[in-house]
């Protein structure tokens, strides 16, 4: 039995926010965000947008995009750390409720930026068990969690849902070799307070009354992405017995296009092969992957046969990455 992605949808806000809008009130400029991480603008979400909001929107996408059904789904999984409320309910159930997933299992997922690769392996594994199709999203309203006084992280996020139909078949091809690994000792790296830890807020951020919110130490998060980025493809290559001209695409988080390039490098492989948009989205998190696929997807550069790989690494530490041939509608391989 293979597991195919058969359809893909995306959601992005209407708000469309620039780097010289950001610096009418932050100490920065369009020129240093952009040389430093590639990003010109972000959609941010309405006042009355949820996350949910932009998953049911993402997931309606793919499940015309896949001809699915809602009520035929076996389960939503949406991977995200920005989710309605704090802890539940999830995501997916609120997305279950509004598409009219009537037999379907729901659960949120966290991961951090790796959520959208970590739910397809967990899908991948219920498939198994429950051949019905699944619904994964990435969904992210990071704009709610980000300190907007922050220069150091605040320029480098946007909001924004991608989801993916996948579907059993005896058709070869489908999701392929995946590597997904934790380091908890990098935990201290990227966090969000607000849960059981106490953490003790600085002056500036007790008056500033802006806990919990996101922190991140950025140069060691990039040093760690670098490192990571050409190990977990190189494996993914490895196992399957592929090599890098093989590859139609590879789709990177979308975090730092200067990520990306040093990749292309250390590697020498052409930079051309790596698909990107975080100039115009920023980084959407667990919605990055599914986002850039569907683009990729909609605008025609995608052939069924295309063998693709993805790389993702986020807070956890958690990173990791797939490989999978390109199917479409069932039926076209
Ligand atoms: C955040 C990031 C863009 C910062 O770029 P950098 O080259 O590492 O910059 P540094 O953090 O070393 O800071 C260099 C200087 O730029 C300043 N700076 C930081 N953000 C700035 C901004 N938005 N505008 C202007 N100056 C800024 C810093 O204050 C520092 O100034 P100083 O030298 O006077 O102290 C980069 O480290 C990065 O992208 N890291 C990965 C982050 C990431 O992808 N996280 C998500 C993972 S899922």
């Amino acid at each position: 039995m293979f597991v195919h992605i058969t359809g893909t949808g995306s959601y992005l806000p209407e708000r469309v926010v620039t780097n010289d809008e950001l610096s009418q009130q932050l100490d920065t400029t369009d020129e240093w965000i952009f040389s430093h991480t590639g990003i010109h603008s972000r959609h941010i979400g309405a006042p009355e947008e949820n996350t949910s909001d932009m998953a049911i929107k993402a997931a309606q996408n793919a499940l015309e995009n896949a001809g699915v059904a809602a009520e035929d789904l076996g389960n939503v999984i949406v991977a995200t750390s920005s989710g309605d409320y704090q802890a539940f309910p999830s995501v997916a159930c609120l997305v279950q409720d509004a598409i009219g997933a009537k037999h379907a299992g729901t659960f949120d997922l966290q991961a951090a930026c790796a959520g959208f690769v970590t739910a397809l392996q967990v899908a991948r594994g219920l498939l198994q068990l429950d051949p019905r199709p699944i619904l994964v999203i990435g969904a992210e309203m990071m704009s709610r969690i980000v300190d907007w006084k922050d220069r150091n992280t605040c320029i480098l996020f946007g909001d924004g849902a991608g989801a993916a139909v996948l579907q059993t078949s005896d058709q070869p091809g489908g999701l392929m070799e995946t590597t997904l690994r934790g380091d908890g000792s990098g935990s201290h790296l990227i966090s969000r307070t607000g849960g059981t830890r106490r953490v003790e807020p600085t002056p500036e951020e007790e008056a500033a009354g802006v806990l919990p919110v996101l922190r991140m130490k950025g140069r060691a998060v990039y040093n760690f992405a670098v490192k990571i980025f050409d190990e977990v493809l190189n494996d993914l290559l490895k196992r399957s017995k592929h090599v890098f001209s093989d590859l139609a695409w590879v789709i990177p988080h979308q975090a730092n296009s200067r990520i990306v390039e040093s990749v292309a490098r250390r590697m020498n492989v052409p930079l051309s092969k790596f698909f990107m948009n975080m100039e115009t989205t920023g980084n959407t998190s667990a919605a990055s992957i599914p986002i850039a696929l569907d683009e990729l997807n909609r605008s025609g550069k995608l052939k069924p046969g295309d063998l693709l790989a993805t790389v993702a690494f986020g807070a956890g530490l958690t990173y990791g990455g797939m490989l999978f041939k390109w199917t479409g509608a069932l039926g076209q391989v």
